[in-house]
C-alpha cells in the first residue's frame, strides 16, 4: 500500500452507522447482540460453535468432540458425520426452495439459465454418478479447470457428494501452472471445458489441458471430463468424455454419502514466500459451517435476496460465497461469465439490474476500475434493487469506499469490508451490516468466535494505532488443516513465524495491520513476499523461478509497486547470463515467458535488466531497496550492510 494511502486512512474520520431501513430486517440488527455473540463465545467457545452446528447443518451421526486442539492441529466435531452437498442441495428439497432459483448464470454474450435447487441436486448427482463410472472413488483428487458455468458448481458439488477432494486451478492459469498444480495433488480425473467466453472473446481452455496431460506428464489423470461451452474440442480417445454425451447415461439417484466431519473436502493452491504453490487443506463440517455462517451474518442472507459474489470459483472466494456459503443457506447465488473490460464498461451493471441483484460483493480493483470508466455507466442503469454491497481480497482506499457507496449504493447500502484468506476458508474480520457502524477502509470488527490481535513479533500486543502483524489467537471451524503433503511447510509458515508462548498459538497472517481507539481493524497488506495483483495473490519466487527458468536469465528479483488500480503492480528486475544482450526483444520473450509459466496475471508490468542486483553480505537480495526503486523514491534506512554500493547507482540508470 503506498504512503498516500496510509496516510489517508489514519486520517479516516467518517463512520456510517446501518441504515435503519436495513436494520430493520436485518438477522443480527445491533452492536449489542453482536457484542452478546462474542461474550457467548468467550464464556463457552465450544459451546458456541456446537449451538450453530447442531442449528445450522444436517447431520448423519453427532460428533463426540466439538474441538480437539493439538496445537497447530485442530479437529472440529470429530467423530460426526455430515455431506456439505446434502447441507447445500438435499435438505432445500422438502422445502419450498425446492423451486427457488440456486443458481442465476449469465453468460457474457447475454444468455441466461436459471437452475432452481431441484435441477441443480440432479444434476449433481448425475455428475456424482459420471464420476464414479470415471473410476473417482472417496478420496481421491478431482482436478477442475473450467470458465465460469454453472457446471463448475456442479462440479465441486458432486465431488463433495461422493467424498472426492476437489483441486479447482482458475482459468487463467497457464497449461504449465495447471500441470505442476495437478501432479501435486495427483488428481485422477479432470473437470474441463472445450472454453467460455471472457472479454469478448472465446478462450480455449481443453488445449491447455491436452498440453498440461501431454506426453504422460501428469501419470495420476486417467479421464478428463469436458462440458461443451464455445463449440468443439479435440478429443483424445480412452481419456476424454464429454459431459453432455455421459450426462444422458447417469440416473440422477446418487445418495449423499455420510462423511466424517475431518474428511478433506478441497484442496486449494495458493501463492506462498517460496517457489511452490501451497495446496491448502479444508475440510468437510468446520468449513461447512463456517461458510454457511459467515454468509448468514456478513451478507445477511434472507429468504428473497439475489445475491451476486463475482468472484471466480477459481480462488477461495468462489469456493465459499458463490458456492457453499449461498447454497448452504438456501440462496439464490448469481454466476457471471465474463469480466468487465474497455468494450463493456456496463457489463457488471446490466447484470444487477437484470437479475435484480440485492446484494453484490466485488473486489477494490474492480472497482478502481469502474470509477475510471465514468460514472454514466452504472447511473444510466436501475441499481435500486441493490441492499448491501461489499468488497474483498484487498485494502479498499477510502475514496474508492465512498464512491462505491455513493455511486452503487445511492447512498443506501451497507458496504462489508470483508478480510479473510484462502486459509482462514471464510471472512474473519467485517461489519454485521445490521449492526456495526462502518468507516471507510476498515475490515471493522472480528467475527463472533474470532480473536483477532496486531502484537509484534514476540506475540506482544502493541498499542493503539500502532503498526503490527495480524494474528488469531483461537481456532475457528473453517481454519486451513495444513498444507497438502507438506506439514513442516503448515507449522513453518503459519504458526512458527511468531513463536508460541505459555501455551497460547498464533495462526500468523502474512498482514500487517492496526487497530484504532474503538478497536477497528485497518489492514494493511502483505509484510511478507506475496505481492497482491488485482486481489489475486502472488508470491514473488513463483515469478521469480519462472524467469530463471529461462536460459537468459541468471537471476530475477521481484517485488510489488504500488499501483493505482491494481493495488500492487508486478517489477521484475533481471540479470542476463553473459552471452545475453539486453534488448526490447528479450524483453518481450521474457514477459511471455512468464505468460507462459504461470498465466497472464502474473506478467510483470515492467521489466528492468541490471548488470547485478542489491544484496548483503550474506548474498541476500535487498527487496526492500528495490521495492523503493520501484517505487521511485529514495531508498529508506540502513544500507551499509549492501554488499557493493555501486550497484545502487547502476540500478537507478536502469
Ligand atoms: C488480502 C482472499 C485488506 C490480505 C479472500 C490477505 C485483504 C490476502 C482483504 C488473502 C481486505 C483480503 N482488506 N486486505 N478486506 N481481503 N485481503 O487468500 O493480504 O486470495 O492476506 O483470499 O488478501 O488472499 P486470498
Amino acid at each position: 500500500m503506498s504512503d498516500i494511502l496510509i496516510e489517508s486512512v489514519l486520517q479516516e474520520r467518517r463512520q456510517f452507522p446501518p441504515p435503519d431501513a436495513f436494520r430493520g430486517r436485518a438477522h443480527i440488527s445491533s452492536l449489542e447482540q453482536y457484542q452478546r455473540l462474542c461474550q457467548e463465545f468467550q464464556r463457552h467457545p465450544q459451546e458456541f460453535w456446537a449451538g450453530w452446528a447442531e442449528r445450522e447443518l444436517h447431520w448423519f451421526r453427532p460428533w463426540e468432540q466439538v474441538l480437539d486442539w493439538q496445537p497447530p492441529h485442530a479437529r472440529w466435531f470429530a467423530g460426526g458425520q455430515t455431506n456439505v452437498a446434502y447441507n447445500c442441495l438435499d435438505r432445500h428439497l422438502g422445502t419450498p426452495r425446492r423451486t427457488k432459483p440456486a443458481i442465476i448464470w449469465q453468460g457474457e454474450p447475454g444468455d441466461v439459465r436459471i437452475i432452481t435447487y431441484e435441477q441443480l441436486h440432479h444434476d449433481v448427482c448425475q455428475m456424482a454418478n459420471a464420476l464414479k463410472t470415471l473410476g473417482v472413488a472417496k478420496g481421491d483428487r478431482v482436478g477442475i479447470y473450467m470458465p465460469m458455468l454453472p457446471e463448475a458448481a456442479v462440479a465441486m458439488l458432486a465431488c463433495a457428494r461422493i467424498g472426492a477432494a476437489h483441486t479447482v486451478v482458475f482459468g487463467g492459469f497457464s497449461a504449465t501452472a495447471l500441470q505442476e498444480r495437478l501432479q501435486a495433488a495427483q488428481a485422477k480425473v479432470v473437470i474441463t471445458a472445450d472454453g467460455g467466453w471472457r472479454k469478448g472473446q472465446v478462450v480455449r481452455l481443453k488445449p491447455q489441458v491436452d498440453q498440461a496431460l501431454a506426453a504422460g506428464q501428469v501419470p495420476s489423470v486417467e479421464r478428463v471430463l469436458v462440458v461443451r461451452r464455445v463449440g468443439d474440442a479435440a478429443m483424445t480417445p480412452a481419456r476424454d468424455v464429454w459431459w453432455h454425451e455421459i450426462q444422458a447415461q447417469m440416473s440422477p439417484d446418487c445418495p449423499a454419502e455420510p462423511l466424517d466431519s475431518e474428511h478433506v473436502l478441497f484442496i486449494l493452491y495458493t501463492s506462498g514466500t517460496t517457489g511452490k504453490p501451497k495446496g491448502i487443506v479444508h475440510t468437510t463440517a468446520g468449513y461447512n459451517l463456517y461458510a454457511h455462517l459467515t454468509a448468514q451474518w456478513v451478507f445477511d442472507l434472507q429468504e428473497d435476496d439475489v445475491y451476486w459474489c463475482t468472484a471466480d470459483v477459481g480462488w477461495i472466494t468462489g469456493h465459499s460465497y458463490v458456492v457453499y456459503g449461498p447454497l448452504s443457506n438456501g440462496a439464490t447465488t448469481v454466476m457471471y461469465e465474463g469480466a468487465p473490460h474497455a468494450g463493456n464498461p456496463g457489463c457488471f451493471w446490466d447484470v444487477i439490474e437484470k437479475q435484480r441483484v440485492s446484494i453484490f460483493y466485488t473486489a477494490p480493483t474492480a472497482i478502481r476500475a469502474f470509477i475510471k470508466m465514468g460514472d454514466e455507466h452504472p447511473q444510466a442503469r436501475d441499481l435500486s434493487s441493490l441492499r448491501l454491497l461489499g468488497t474483498v481480497g484487498e485494502p479498499i482506499n477510502p475514496a474508492a469506499w465512498m464512491w462505491y457507496h455513493r455511486v452503487i449504493g445511492g447512498g443506501r447500502c451497507p458496504i462489508v469490508d470483508t478480510w479473510w484468506q484462502t486459509e482462514t476458508g471464510g471472512i474473519m474480520i467485517a461489519p454485521l451490516p445490521g449492526a456495526t457502524p462502518t468507516k471507510p477502509g476498515s475490515a471493522t470488527l472480528p467475527l463472533p468466535g474470532i480473536q483477532a490481535q496486531v502484537v509484534d513479533r514476540q506475540g506482544e500486543p502493541v498499542p493503539v494505532n500502532q503498526g503490527g502483524y495480524l494474528v488469531i489467537t483461537h481456532p475457528w471451524p473453517g481454519m486451513m488443516r495444513t498444507v497438502y503433503q507438506d506439514e513442516e511447510r503448515f507449522r513453518r509458515t503459519y504458526w512458527e513465524q511468531i513463536p508460541p508462548r505459555n501455551g497460547q498459538y498464533f495462526y500468523f497472517a502474512g498482514d500487517g495491520a492496526r487497530r484504532d481507539e474503538d478497536g477497528y481493524f485497518w489492514v494493511m497488506g502483505r509484510v511478507d513476499d506475496v505481492i497482491n495483483v488485482a486481489g489475486h495473490r502472488l508470491g514473488t519466487m513463483e515469478i521469480e523461478s519462472a524467469l530463471v527458468s529461462h536460459p537468459a536469465v541468471a537471476e530475477a528479483a521481484v517485488v510489488g509497486r504500488p499501483d493505482e488500480l491494481k493495488g500492487e503492480a508486478v517489477v521484475a528486475f533481471v540479470t542476463l547470463e553473459s552471452h545475453y544482450q539486453p534488448g526490447d526483444d528479450l524483453k518481450q520473450e521474457l514477459l511471455h515467458h512468464v505468460v507462459q509459466k504461470i498465466g497472464a496475471l502474473a506478467r510483470p508490468s515492467d521489466l528492468k535488466f541490471t548488470e547485478a542486483l542489491p544484496k548483503t553480505r550474506s548474498g541476500k537480495i535487498m527487496r526492500r531497496l528495490l521495492r523503493a526503486l520501484a517505487a521511485g523514491e529514495a531508498p529508506q534506512g540502513d544500507i551499509s550492510t549492501l554488499e557493493d554500493q555501486e550497484i545502487l547507482a547502476a540500478l537507478r540508470q536502469s
